[in-house]
């Protein structure tokens, strides 16, 4: 298995390239179970979570096809053509599904043009239990059948789906990109009220809309969706936007090594919550013509922060915050509103010498003048963003252990960082 070893102390200088969106490809490619053309997607990122989609997809009879690499002068990104001629099988396997959270989004697609689909449910994770009810109830009010049985969820609509109102009680990004989808092959019009705002769903919806769909709303809490049972959507050719949280991890790598780094691609208008927060520490932000420049001092002041939904502060950049926090004068507050037990984080940036102490949904970061280099455990994939931010400042070496986590979401995340001179590499055992 790979580790990750870091040795701290050195300013990034440079640039980084920001890579297409994870968290809005998944949809993306998910909605290629709309339609029996293709959809062209641009700007994928090389990541593990990618394949795993593409597995799923390929087993319910989805033809992929590569169409090489995008080269816009930085690393590469992939385009990928996804052809749902026939649905070959609508049954998403445990195997799969349970290397992966976000397979839970073919459910909506598949039930909406098969009438039914079987999805394994997926299981608790680091993060907490993190249930699928909200997608579930959704799709109940757009009329389709739901059951539990042996681990499945079996959705059943043998007339189609027709549209409705769907109230979330919770704003929830998986439940309503499911909706979404689904509700474009129900008949008639829906409305998604309290639908989560993140700019990967208006991502969704906008290639939805360039493949025939009727959606308004689009960027707001409240989506109308004027559906059709009877035709699939077209084919499109569609490029995934830039990955917000990529683009704020490393702007809190520049930030805690006291660097300077243009986020290529990157856009701050999808980062305002979070760049408020660099600010009020005192990390200079400001918008370049090729992305987003950050710098730093040596030393920042501790803030607060508290996680919510979009347009608030992202809870993927939660524990990338607190390793940021770990080493700024005074003290902070980081209250995790969107997740219980997100701060498998805390105790192994410990072991580095942080002093932060969890108090039920908040933990108390008191700045410390030094990290130490540590072997060090990720626990899922933003976890271990930020113990790479605190091995950047640490004195000595730290080594991360289980990297498949980092890799489901950090494309080349070594190359990025050792391309602006942080001494890291990727050590295979
Ligand atoms: C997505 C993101 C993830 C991010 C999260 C919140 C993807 C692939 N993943 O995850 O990176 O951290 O949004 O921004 O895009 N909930 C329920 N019942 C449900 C669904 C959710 O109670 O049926 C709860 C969850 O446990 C959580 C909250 O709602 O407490 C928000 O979760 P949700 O927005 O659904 O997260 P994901 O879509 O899984």
């Amino acid at each position: 298995m790979d580790k990750i070893r870091i040795r701290g102390g050195n300013s990034l200088i440079g640039e980084i390239q920001i890579s297409g969106a994870k968290n809005a490809a998944l949809p993306l490619m998910a909605a290629s179970l709309l339609t029996d053309k293709p959809l062209v997607l641009s700007n994928l990122p090389h990541l593990a979570d990618i394949s795993t989609m593409a597995n799923l997809l390929n087993h319910h009879g989805v033809s992929i096809g590569m169409q090489g690499d995008d080269t816009n002068g930085g690393p590469t990104g992939r385009t990928l053509s996804l052809l749902a001629g026939g649905i070959k099988n609508t049954t998403a396997p445990y195997d799969l599904v349970r290397q992966m959270r976000a397979s839970i989004l073919v459910l909506g697609p598949l039930v909406a043009r098969e009438g039914r689909a079987r999805v394994s449910m997926p299981g608790g994770c680091a993060i907490g239990s993190r249930p699928v009810d909200l997608h579930l109830r959704a799709l109940e009010e757009l009329g389709a059948e739901i059951s539990l049985d042996a681990g499945y969820v079996e959705a059943r609509a043998p007339k189609g789906l027709r549209g409705s109102r769907v109230i979330f009680p919770t704003v929830s990004v998986g439940a309503t990109e499911n909706i979404l989808m689904a509700a474009v092959l129900a008949e008639g019009k829906s409305e998604i009220c309290n639908a989560a705002r993140e700019p990967e769903i208006s991502d969704l919806a906008c290639c939805l809309v360039e493949m025939g769909a009727q959606i308004t709303g689009i960027g707001s809490d409240t989506l109308q969706v004027y559906g059709c049972r009877t035709s699939l959507l077209n084919g499109t050719n569609y490029s995934v936007e830039v990955d917000r949280i990529e683009a704020g991890t490393y702007a809190m790598a520049a930030a805690i090594t006291g660097g300077n780094i243009i986020l290529k691609g990157a856009q701050v208008n999808l980062m305002e919550a979070v760049i408020n927060k660099l600010s009020a520490a005192g990390v200079c932000v400001s918008e370049t013509s090729i992305g987003v420049r950050v710098s730093a001092p040596s030393r920042l002041k501790g803030v607060d922060v508290t996680t919510e939904p979009y347009p608030g502060f992202p809870t993927d950049l939660q524990a990338q915050m607190t390793a940021l926090m770990s080493t700024a004068d005074g003290a902070a507050m980081i209250t995790e509103s969107i997740f219980e037990n997100r701060f498998m984080h805390v105790p192994e940036l410990a072991r580095m010498g942080a002093d932060v102490t969890v108090h039920g949904a908040s933990s108390l970061v008191r700045g410390v003048k030094k990290l130490a280099g540590a072997p060090v455990m990720a626990t899922d994939l933003r976890a271990s963003a930020s113990l790479v931010l605190a091995g950047l400042v640490a004195d000595g070496d730290t080594w991360i252990n289980r990297v498949y986590h980092i890799d489901r979401g950090y494309e080349r995340i070594e190359e990025k960082l050792s391309g602006c001179g942080a001494e890291i590499e990727r050590v295979s055992s």
